[in-house]
């Protein structure tokens, strides 16, 4: 099974508010505006003085609102705040003057998963079949699983966790198993195309307030299109239970949330609030995805994602602020660059490239200057596995 240069980083923290309600969007028979107003503005005013409705805040975003209009062509709101612009110098009180900025909202693609592509013609990947496991290791390996009852039945092949064969190429987390830090405590939101949250795997771990479905409108963020499969690995690599499936995440008493906007159309309102989703008590955002890694887009999240990942720094995780977590992404191959994705560059995520079980950098991983850190992913002829085998 291949997966996504991702591990999850796990810091423990507890606490806060709930989840924000979110109303159902119907994108065929309304527009949608964001308008962000002067903190003393109430909002229904502004939306009665319009001829909209107000749905509420967006988000977590303080100021925020989201407006409802029946459809039309043009920028309703836009038209009305210019023409307001154009007499202000007349004269006269407007609750209008109090939009500090407003946007209309657009159904756009969905950002893409981080999937290693496949290697460039004839390239040969340097695997080491012959190559014997280090008694002492194996050992080692052993003694571990007894003294943390460790029955899961892939957890020998999971060498990114502990590598008896290159010794050393392995995240080395064992010794903090042993210590006693096992994710308890720790809670991690995968954002991405859903959570198999019924597999035996993820069950036991499966936080539901944390989690939405943004992309089908619906508490549960299971996957339903055939290729969401994406987070679901990705989850498993971070929280896979340790019990007698399959194998164990990096943080296997952690709790895992998901929050679902890759499988369809979405608005930058909708990846905002998805941002700060459930943000008092989803501590890490698991982010292995951003705009095409072509080696021609360069795109950056919208105004409103920015706030949104913003606002989670600041305010998320009781104060301690949200860890957003990104992929650098996969596009070596076509000279891509995380120095041109938005979300990777940003200073407030966690930008996260690959290494291989030989310690190489893999043909696909990109690099840059916004890169943090690097951990275990494919290459060398192999790849990670944690829970599915196909
Ligand atoms: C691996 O982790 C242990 C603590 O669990 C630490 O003592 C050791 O130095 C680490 N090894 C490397 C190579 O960082
Ligand atoms: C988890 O939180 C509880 C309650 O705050 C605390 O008693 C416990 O020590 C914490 N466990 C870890 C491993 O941090």
């Amino acid at each position: 099974m291949k997966f996504t240069p991702f591990v999850g980083l796990v810091v423990g923290s507890l606490a806060g508010l709930g989840a924000s309600s979110l109303h159902h969007r119907d994108h065929d028979s309304n527009d949608y505006y964001v308008l962000h107003l002067d903190s003393n503005t109430d909002p229904d005013h502004v939306a009665s003085r319009l001829g909209l409705r107000n749905e509420g805040q967006l988000g977590e975003l303080a100021g925020h609102f989201v407006f409802r209009a029946p459809k039309a062509d043009h920028d309703v709101v836009r038209r009305e705040v210019e023409e307001r612009r154009r007499k202000r110098s007349l004269g006269g009180v407007d609750v209008l003057d109090a939009v500090k900025y407003s946007q209309k909202q657009k159904l756009r693609a969905p950002m893409q998963k981080r999937v290693i592509p496949s290697p460039p013609h004839g390239f040969f990947p340097q695997r080491k079949r012959a190559d014997a496991a280090d008694d002492e290791a194996l050992k080692k390996q052993k003694s571990v699983m007894q003294t943390l009852d460790i029955s899961d039945p892939i957890f020998n092949e999971q060498w990114h966790l502990f590598n008896p064969i290159q010794l050393g190429h392995d995240v080395n987390v064992t010794g903090v198993w042993l210590s006693g830090i096992t994710g308890k405590n720790a809670t991690v939101a995968m954002v991405d195309d859903g959570l198999d949250m019924y597999s035996n795997d993820l069950k036991p771990n499966y936080y539901a307030f944390g989690s939405w479905d943004f992309n089908d409108n619906r508490a549960e963020p299971r996957p339903t299109l055939s290729d969401d499969r994406h987070g679901t690995r990705c989850a498993g690599e971070v929280s896979a239970a340790k019990n007698d499936v399959c194998g164990v995440g990096v943080a296997y008493d952690s709790k895992i949330a998901g929050i679902r906007i890759l499988s369809k159309q979405i608005t930058d309102a909708d990846e905002a609030t998805a941002m700060n989703y459930d943000y008092q008590h989803n501590q890490i955002y698991s982010c292995s995805w951003g705009p095409p890694d072509d080696g021609r887009s360069m795109d950056a999240p919208g105004i409103l994602i920015k706030r949104a990942m913003l606002n989670g720094v600041q305010k998320g995780r009781n104060g301690l602020g949200s860890v957003y977590v990104f992929a650098s992404g996969n596009g070596a191959q076509s000279d891509d660059n995380c120095n041109f994705d938005g979300y990777t560059n940003s200073i407030y995520s966690i930008t996260v490239g690959a290494i291989d079980r030989q310690g190489l950098h893999p043909y696909y991983s990109e690099k840059c200057s916004a890169q943090l850190v690097v951990t275990y992913s494919s290459g060398s002829g192999d790849a990670i596995v944690s829970q599915f085998r196909t």
